[in-house]
């Protein structure tokens, strides 16, 4: 998919929008509002960025845009959550170091965080003709399994990706587990959402079940929802850049094996997820949804904050712990598991 180096053609004029933006780190820690609510701490470390209204708890009927007073993304009225857990780095004597993040391409020097596009189609389709529906108040979603270990369970989902960066702008390949060797640039993890919801639950128990993936073909083919869940909405994609440089001079495992992990264990990379809680203001999403507009959306009309103000909006960690020093275990007890947790 050599989508990146895809420019709208001037002649193409879009029918809605791919939006992308950034959004600067908020607040890395252990606190997970959707999978873990109230726990302090949760069991995985994470990072965040979005609206700071970001809490152990965050009830579906609170008003996050009212309860937030800035948010880290680009847009200023997008005070939603974006999370995923966070990278660490096992040494040869089995300490861990928590890999950091960079602004992606063109955000370089925005605090971390992640870029997120809401596109109506494949990214590569400069027309995106197609109407969606936006997130309404209270909606949230995950998607991936923390217990995948094998490339069987991984496959459960579509498109959690790692890509090695070559270089800063390598997107491609995408690989479902983590690469197996040294990316001069970093690694890039790109995750996308289910597509198609059932038009009445904001979530449901495991967070998943109230989206699905299109019934035949894909979203890309521009597959039809299934009657369950028939109502098509913007895929959301997030892409994390991981900042690895540092610990390519490092020795590595001499059995070969990757030595990043995730902050719940994970190191074969098939556990890679993601968490979404929606918190546009008023009807901004859907303003910008229906705005022909590919990527840089500025024309909207939508006040867009500068890389000082998204980094100057931060969080706290409330969980007052050691994440970032070499550790001899990951916070919440983990330790790096390179294969299945339980025999197949
Ligand atoms: C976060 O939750 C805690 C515990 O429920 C509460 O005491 C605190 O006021 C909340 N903080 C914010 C910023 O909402
Ligand atoms: C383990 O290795 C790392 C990287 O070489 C080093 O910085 C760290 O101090 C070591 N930890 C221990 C406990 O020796
Ligand atoms: C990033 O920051 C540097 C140093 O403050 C500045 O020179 C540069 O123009 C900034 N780049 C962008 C794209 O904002
Ligand atoms: C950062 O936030 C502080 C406190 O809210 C504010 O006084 C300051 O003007 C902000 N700076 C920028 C660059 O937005």
């Amino acid at each position: 998919m050599k989508w990146a180096l895809f420019l709208p053609l001037a002649f193409a004029i879009p029918g809605s929008a791919v939006v992308r933006l950034h959004c600067s780190q908020l607040v890395t820690q252990r606190l997970d509002p959707l999978v873990d609510p109230g726990m302090m701490p949760s069991s995985h470390v994470h990072q965040i960025v979005g609206g700071n209204s970001f809490n152990a708890t965050m009830d579906p009927k609170k008003n996050m845009p009212e309860e937030s007073t800035c948010t880290t993304c680009q847009y200023a009225d997008d005070f939603s959550n974006y999370w995923t857990a966070v990278l660490y780095f096992r040494a040869q004597n089995g300490s861990y170091k928590r890999v950091p993040q960079l602004g992606n391409n063109q955000f370089r020097n925005a605090t971390g965080g992640l870029t997120v596009y809401y596109m109506q189609d494949a990214i590569y389709d400069s027309t995106q003709k197609s109407k969606v529906t936006a997130f309404q108040p209270g909606f949230r979603m995950f998607v991936g399994d923390i217990f995948a270990r094998t490339l069987a369970e991984a496959g459960r989902f579509r498109q959690l990706t790692y890509t090695c960066l070559d270089e800063f702008i390598t997107r491609e390949p995408e690989l479902i587990a983590f690469p197996k060797r040294r990316c001069k640039e970093g690694i890039m993890t790109s995750l996308r959402f289910p597509t198609c919801w059932d038009g009445k639950n904001l979530d449901s128990p495991d967070h998943m079940s109230h989206m699905s993936y299109p019934e035949t073909g894909t979203f890309e083919s521009g597959g039809p929802c299934p009657a369950t869940h028939p109502v098509r909405t913007s895929q959301v994609m997030f892409e994390v850049v991981w900042d690895t440089k540092p610990f390519n001079g490092l020795e590595w495992p001499a059995d070969g094996s990757n030595p990043f992990v995730w902050s719940f264990g994970d190191a074969t990379g098939y556990a890679n997820h993601a968490d979404y809680v929606f918190g546009w203001k008023g009807d901004a999403l859907q303003k910008i949804l229906d705005t022909p507009c590919y990527f840089n959306c500025d024309s909207v009309g939508l006040k867009l904050q500068s890389i000082a103000e998204m980094n100057n909006c931060t969080q706290k960690p409330v969980i007052d712990e050691d994440i970032d020093g070499w550790l001899d275990v990951l916070p919440g007890g983990y330790h790096a598991e390179y294969a299945p947790i339980s025999l197949q």
